[in-house]
């Protein structure tokens, strides 16, 4: 192990989009747009900051549009995306002026079904106009599939249906697809299994870890995918987060507790993990609940010296 580390990694911060849309109170635009100022002022250069879903479905980010006319997205040093789940998504992307999108499917039909009402299959249909008028728009399309690692209601996955998904995610232009552990069930050697399935078939630049913390094997997993050739993790500040649509979904592995470790490790990450812990501050500040990041809970400023 460890033969082969690399110099940097890419993280991909979802707090303010997978971390906001599981808490149950609904948090005021300006306080988003603070969250957003304070993980950008950490030196994340990729932030996924809202969704154009149905406010019916995740009332928490129904204040996506007035949050984009919020955000400088011009700013270069930052690429600030959104989940978009069908055409009226991508009409609400571009007229907030975002640079990418991410699209979200299943490996479980049962999953996917309770999450977007449709099929696998169903989804994909509605995924290709978007992305024909993602690429019209020069708008980055990233895919997600969800449910890699196990179901909440079908219990285990085969690995297999997932890399078909992707397949198809890559076909219609998704420049990297995002493994969801989304009930966080996985465990280290079952993740060097399906981070070696996807790897055989795509560049490591096209696959990103997304793992939830719920049972701690998080970090654990993310050891083994960049052991693997993983270079990319999604991360969620504090670890918030969680799919309202997948029961036990608990937070997401928490940024400030990757950064650490990868630091540590001698892997950079362009992030400054001193100001990425006051953004932890400003997310349980506005949540208002205290957030479970081993690395928030013992701070970081004794390890300065
Ligand atoms: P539906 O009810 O089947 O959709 O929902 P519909 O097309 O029949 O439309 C119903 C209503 O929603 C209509 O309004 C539409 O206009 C409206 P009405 O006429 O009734 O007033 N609508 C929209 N409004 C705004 N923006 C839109 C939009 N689309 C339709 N884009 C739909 C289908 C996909 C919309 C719905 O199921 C939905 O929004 N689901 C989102 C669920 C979600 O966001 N889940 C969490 C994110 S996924 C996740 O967390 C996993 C991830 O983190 C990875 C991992 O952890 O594995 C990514
Ligand atoms: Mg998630």
């Amino acid at each position: 192990m460890f033969e082969s580390l690399p110099d940097r990694v890419s993280v991909y911060e979802v707090s303010p989009r997978d971390g906001l849309q599981n808490e149950t109170a609904i948090v005021p635009t300006t306080k988003k747009k603070r969250l957003l100022d304070a993980l950008a002022a950490s030196g994340l250069a990729r932030i996924e900051m809202t969704s154009f879903v149905s406010p019916r479905w995740v009332p928490q980010l129904a204040d996506a549009d007035d949050l984009c006319a919020l955000v400088d997205q011009r700013d270069p040093s930052v690429v600030y995306s959104a989940l978009c789940p069908n055409e009226k998504g991508l009409e609400r992307a571009i007229a907030g002026g975002i640079r990418e999108i991410g699209m979200f499917v299943s490996a479980s039909e049962t999953h996917n079904k309770k999450n977007v009402n449709k099929t696998i299959d169903e989804t994909l249909a509605v995924f290709e106009p978007v992305c024909v008028g993602a690429r019209a728009a020069g708008i980055a399309v990233r895919g997600y599939v969800s449910c890699l690692w196990g179901c909440p209601y079908e219990g285990a996955i085969d690995p297999r249906r997932g890399l078909a998904v992707a397949h198809r995610l890559v076909e219609l232009g998704c420049y990297q697809v995002s493994l969801g552990d989304t009930i966080g069930v996985g465990t280290p050697k079952q993740t060097r299994d399906i981070v070696k399935l996807f790897l055989a078939e795509f560049r490591p630049e096209q696959v990103a870890l997304h793992l939830h913390d719920t049972r701690g094997t998080a970090l654990a997993n993310v050891i083994v995918g960049l052991d693997c050739g993983v270079r990319d993790f999604d991360a969620s500040v504090g670890g918030l987060g969680g799919c309202p649509y997948a029961p036990g979904a608990a937070g997401n592995l928490a940024t400030e507790d990757l950064v650490f470790t990868l630091h540590g490790m001698g892997v950079r990450t362009g992030v400054d993990l001193e100001r990425l812990w006051e953004a932890g501050k400003v997310a349980e500040s506005i949540v208002g609940r205290p957030l479970p990041s081993k690395v928030h809970q013992a701070g970081v400023r004794s390890l300065r010296s």
